[in-house]
């Protein structure tokens, strides 16, 4: 077991390789969200537990549910010392977090996060939030937990489709920040898991604490999600958001290697680990004026501009901005072959 602190509008731990039950402040009353897809995963871990159970995915972060869990807490009248805790992936600890921003102005919760995502992205740095139907992620507020309890036993039971679309956000704190990280890629993944888990946490926790409202350090974590944004809802979702992200990233790369002298060998090193990951590092050609239109509408976007994070070397980010339409499609056509 070890911990990892993050310094927010509260400073709280990161538990990693932990048995998550023994963790909790039992002393407290505490109130469970949690996807209908993990009742029999979790099985008897829960049932000494007050529990919501939610639907799958995405589904639970919709205005509906939310507002049902907060009419569920007020009908068990839990107080403003009640405790939530989301236990799943990042979409249910993205809700919780929320639900727990909001119910009596605010309450404590945690997150156990029970995917790849969930324990090195999405659990950690306090952004917290539900979907629109206008976009993802559009209502949210920054609440931080007071604990996030990662337990690898979680993942003896995750596809491995989702492990390896949840490791691609580790692969991105390995270039802009941790080469080590990079190594561990290199050799044995399966066994060096825990540790890659563990780096990553490193990774967003420093960003975060440096940078908790995002100006531009907090900015470096979006490497290769201008453009994996625009493919995540180009594919309808139909590819997970890491697996939209290794495409952003190979793009990253290859802008990074034209307007920041990223040298070539990083950029085939990208493609390397990536595809030894079975993460996708191409998409269609046609889709291309989709997708520039989906990126001018990021809310990253400032101006009219797509704004890009750029790698100088492993470990050195920019940010690169002004690169006219023609340029950015000639990059990707060359990225995609064609
Ligand atoms: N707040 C942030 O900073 C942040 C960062 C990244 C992603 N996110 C959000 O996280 C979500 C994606 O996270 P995700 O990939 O974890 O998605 P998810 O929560 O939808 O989980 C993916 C699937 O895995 C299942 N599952 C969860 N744990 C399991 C386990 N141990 N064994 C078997 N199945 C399991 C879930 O039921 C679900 O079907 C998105 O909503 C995204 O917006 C938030």
């Amino acid at each position: 077991m070890n911990t990892i602190s993050v310094a927010a509008e509260r400073t709280y731990n990161v538990t990693l390789d932990c048995s998550w039950e023994a963790q909790l402040p039992h002393q407290r009353e505490l109130v469970f969200l949690v996807p209908e897809s993990l009742r029999n995963i979790a099985g008897d871990s829960l049932k000494d537990f007050d529990l919501i159970f939610l639907p799958d995915g995405e589904n639970q972060k919709t205005i509906t549910n939310y507002a049902g869990v907060l009419e569920e807490l007020a009908k068990r009248n839990l107080g403003r010392d009640g405790v939530l805790v989301g236990l799943g992936g990042g979409a249910t600890t993205d809700l919780t977090g929320f639900v727990a921003a909001t119910y009596l102005r605010g309450i404590d919760w945690i997150a156990v996060p029970t995917t790849v995502a969930g324990m090195v992205d999405a659990a950690i740095g306090g952004k917290t939030g539900i979907n629109l139907q206008a976009g993802k992620n559009l209502a949210g507020a920054f609440h931080s937990p007071i604990s996030v309890l990662i337990d690898y036993t979680w993942l003896k039971t995750l596809p491995q489709r989702d492990i390896n679309a949840g490791l691609a956000e580790a692969v991105k704190c390995g270039f802009i920040a941790d080469p080590t990280i990079l190594e561990l890629f290199q050799s044995n993944v399966e066994a060096n898991i825990k540790q890659i888990v563990s780096r990553a946490v490193s990774v967003k926790a420093n960003v975060v604490s440096q940078d908790f409202k995002e100006s531009f350090h907090r900015e470096i974590l979006n490497y290769g999600h201008t453009l994996g944004h625009a493919i995540e809802w180009d594919s309808g979702y139909e590819l997970r958001h890491g697996e939209a992200i290794s495409i952003g990233m190979v793009y990253a790369a290859a802008l990074s290697a034209k307007y920041s002298n990223l040298p070539g060998d990083v950029v085939t090193l990208h493609q390397e680990i990536l595809q030894s990951l079975e993460l996708p590092i191409t998409y269609s050609s046609g889709a291309w004026s989709r997708l520039y239109e989906a990126m001018l509408v990021d809310k990253k976007a400032r101006n009219n501009q797509v704004r890009f994070v750029l790698l100088e070397s492993i470990g050195s980010c920019r940010r690169g901005e002004g690169i006219s339409e023609e340029e950015l499609r000639k990059i990707y056509l060359e990225m995609i072959g064609e």
